[in-house]
Parts: C-alpha cells; structure tokens; sequence
C-alpha cells in the first residue's frame, strides 16, 4: 500500500495515528500469548493505546508519555518521562504483572546522526530495563520501536538477556526509506 494511503485508513477508522497498522501487524505476525495488561510507553496521540483497546476491550492500559494525550476511554493515561515512570506510585505499585510493554518512543531528533543514535540507544535501553521489570515472568513480551544503526546489534544483544525470544520485524506500515525497526522480546 502506498504509505499515504496508512494515514488515509487510520483516519477512516477513527485511529489517530498511522502507527496502528505496525502493532497491529507485529502482534499478528508474532505474539501468541493473551493481551490483559499493556503499558504502553511513548503512547501519544494514543494510536496504539486505541488499537488494543479496541482489539481486546477487557484489557487494562496504562499509557505514559512526556506529551498530553486526548482521553480515551478504558486507558489510563499518565503525562511523565518514562526515566520517571517508578516514581509513578499507580505504575510502581504493578511490577511484575504487565503481560505486554509496547514502546514506540522516538526521541526529539537534533540531525547529529551521532548524537540523535545514542538518545535511541539510552531510551530503547531504557525500555528494556522497564519491560524486564515490570513484565511477568511467563507469558510476556514486549514490542521496542528502535532504528538500524551502529548500536543495533549491542541492543538486541542486551535484550537477549531478558527475553527467550528476540525479533527483529519491519511491518509493511513503516516507510521503506526510513531506518525505523522493530525488536520483540517475548518470554
Ligand atoms: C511516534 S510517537 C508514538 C505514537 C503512538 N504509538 C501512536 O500510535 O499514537 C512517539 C512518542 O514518544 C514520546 N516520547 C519521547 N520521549 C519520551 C520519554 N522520554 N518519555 C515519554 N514519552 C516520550 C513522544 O512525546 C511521542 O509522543
């Protein structure tokens, strides 16, 4: 599909972003277990925190992201850094009980390839810790938006301390010409 046409299909359905259609796709193609509990990271406008709700409507989300999001019914949504998520006492006091972490979190990008790769890095690093804390220890997977640079590999490494299964997937949804990827993480 052309990539327009995403955006064009997203605001038909009444999604807010494009971005669904690479959840979507990754859990499709990739997750296996139930979806009961999400916390979704980066989760502003809210596209994914949407979809699962919609998708499977007895699920808890909570959503964190450092920019305001539009209510959406059935999401809890918690306007914080995600380096600041323990200090959240509702998120804190969940350790151990998500069976999903999604993170589509990109960075503010400064056009220094050099600089812009370590801000990736440390946040994707970041996200991992966070999912290994806060997933249960069966049955649970996480899904890291992340880009194809010189730190890709020592990622995946890291995340295969974690996770018993590690992917790397590309969803038809992502711009070919953008180095944009996903890693999933399932234990
Ligand atoms: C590509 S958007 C997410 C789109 C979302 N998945 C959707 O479908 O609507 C990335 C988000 O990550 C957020 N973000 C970036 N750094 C963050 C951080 N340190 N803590 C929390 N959110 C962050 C941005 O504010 C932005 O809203």
């Amino acid at each position: 599909m052309h990539q327009d046409n995403w955006s064009l299909k997203a605001k038909k359905m009444g999604y807010r972003s494009r971005a669904v259609f690479k959840l979507e796709e990754i859990l499709l193609k990739l997750h296996k277990n139930q979806i009961n509990k999400v916390l979704d990271l980066g989760s502003a406008p809210g596209g994914w925190s949407q979809f699962i709700i919609n998708k499977y409507p007895h699920s808890k989300i909570i959503a964190v992201d450092i920019l305001h999001m539009e209510p959406i019914d059935g999401v809890q949504f918690i306007k914080k850094n995600i380096e600041d998520i323990d200090s959240i006492q509702l998120i804190n006091s969940q350790k151990g009980k998500f069976d999903l972490v999604i993170s589509d979190i990109a960075p503010n990008l400064t056009g220094i390839s050099a600089v812009d790769n370590e801000n990736i890095y440390e946040l994707n690093k970041i996200t991992i810790n966070l999912a290994n804390i806060y997933l249960s220890e069966v049955n649970s997977a996480v899904v890291i938006k992340t880009f194809q640079n010189n730190n890709f590999k020592s990622l995946k490494k890291e995340m295969e301390l974690f996770f018993k299964i590690v992917q790397t997937y590309k969803p038809a949804a992502s711009k070919n010409k953008s180095a944009e990827t996903y890693l999933y993480g399932a234990r």
